[in-house]
């Protein structure tokens, strides 16, 4: 049986919640990730100094060893500069949100005016903060995606010093955007590297796969997996795994989100493995988002194992994707 070792893995993208929510689902992604990048759609989103320094102390309590760095992020408006420079140590990167686009986002951007946002973008520049984007317009919901890439475009031509990431890319246009401008870089979930829209609503419509951006067609899932697979330098894996109650989910209304933070390992080398590309996968789940971050994480070494691993029905009040069905690689260790 084959066995693979993973150092130092992170996850670029991770909504970890509060409270009893956050003591369910951070000790999972401590355990096999060094580190993650905490997203700061709260209610209240995380947008003071105050409210970073805070959350952090909330997940270095709900994490059972000191070995998992959060990677703390601000929720995007307009700053002055002088709050970022104050800021800046006690962050990794700021996140925009179109207002509404998403789970708690209504406080997000709501008119992309390059001259409003001017300060606050160079500043950012100036300091080496990364903006993280959820790329979507509030279009038809097959397009939104697509739709966005002119507005990375004019970020990306207006502020060539800022480095963009395109967060949880669903669509070929936007790995096409990544060799067209310097600054422009993109994180990959596990879920858009297996499922098209066919496997949220094709068949029974699936709450647990359920996301946004949702997943698009073949065409797109063959353009993020040929990047992710060839580990391209400028993709870094990011799970969104974003948890929501199982009464959320399973609801006529369903949360968008997919919980796939303690399989997410496993199923990437399910994944690399069938493509005959597992030697890349380290550099996809952390060495070039240590390049691109300039990051240290914290020493960790995962070994997973091919055998197979029976996916939990649930964990706490949350329904992991793919529960209850089997996956072909587990966790043998975490040193
Ligand atoms: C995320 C959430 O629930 O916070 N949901 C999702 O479908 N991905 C928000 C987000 O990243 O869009
Ligand atoms: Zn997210």
């Amino acid at each position: 049986m084959k066995t693979h070792t993973l150092l130092m893995p992170l996850d670029m993208h991770l909504h970890l919640r509060d409270a009893v929510m956050l003591e369910t689902v951070a000790p999972l992604s401590a355990y096999s990730f060094s580190g993650a990048i905490i997203m700061p759609n709260l209610v209240p989103p995380v947008d003071t100094k105050e409210a970073v320094v805070e959350y952090k102390e909330r997940i270095m309590a709900a994490v059972p060893n000191d070995f998992f760095e959060p990677y703390m992020t601000l929720f995007y408006k307009n700053y002055d500069k002088a709050f970022l420079a104050d800021v800046a140590e006690e962050i990794t990167a700021i996140k925009l949100y179109p207002a509404g686009i998403t789970t708690n986002s209504e406080g997000g951007v709501s008119a992309f005016d390059i001259e409003e946002m001017r300060e606050t973008l160079d500043a950012m520049a100036e300091l080496g903060i990364p903006l993280c984007v959820h790329g979507e317009t509030d279009g038809f919901v097959m397009d939104r995606e697509a739709e966005f890439m002119s507005i990375y475009e004019l970020l990306a031509q207006n502020f060539p010093k800022l480095k963009i990431i395109m967060e949880h890319i669903t669509t070929k246009a936007a790995v096409e955007m990544l060799d067209k401008y310097e600054n422009l870089y993109a994180t990959i979930t596990v879920h858009h590297l297996i499922l098209t829209l066919d496997d949220v609503i094709g068949g029974m419509m699936m709450p647990h796969h359920f996301c946004k951006p949702i997943a698009k067609r073949p065409e797109d899932l063959d353009a993020l997996l040929s990047v992710a697979l060839e580990a391209h330098p400028k993709v870094m894996f990011g799970s969104d795994s974003a948890p929501h109650p199982q009464s959320a989910k399973e609801s006529c209304g369903c949360a968008a989100g997919v919980f796939t933070a303690p399989i997410a390992l496993q199923l990437l080398c399910e994944i690399f493995d069938q493509f005959g590309k597992l030697d890349n996968l380290q550099a996809f789940v952390s060495d070039n988002a240590q390049s691109i971050y300039g990051i240290c994480p914290e020493f960790k070494e995962v070994t997973l194992k091919q055998r197979t691993f029976v996916v939990p029905e649930k964990y706490g009040n949350v329904v992991p994707m793919f529960a209850g069905e089997a996956i072909a690689w587990a966790i043998e260790s975490v040193d």
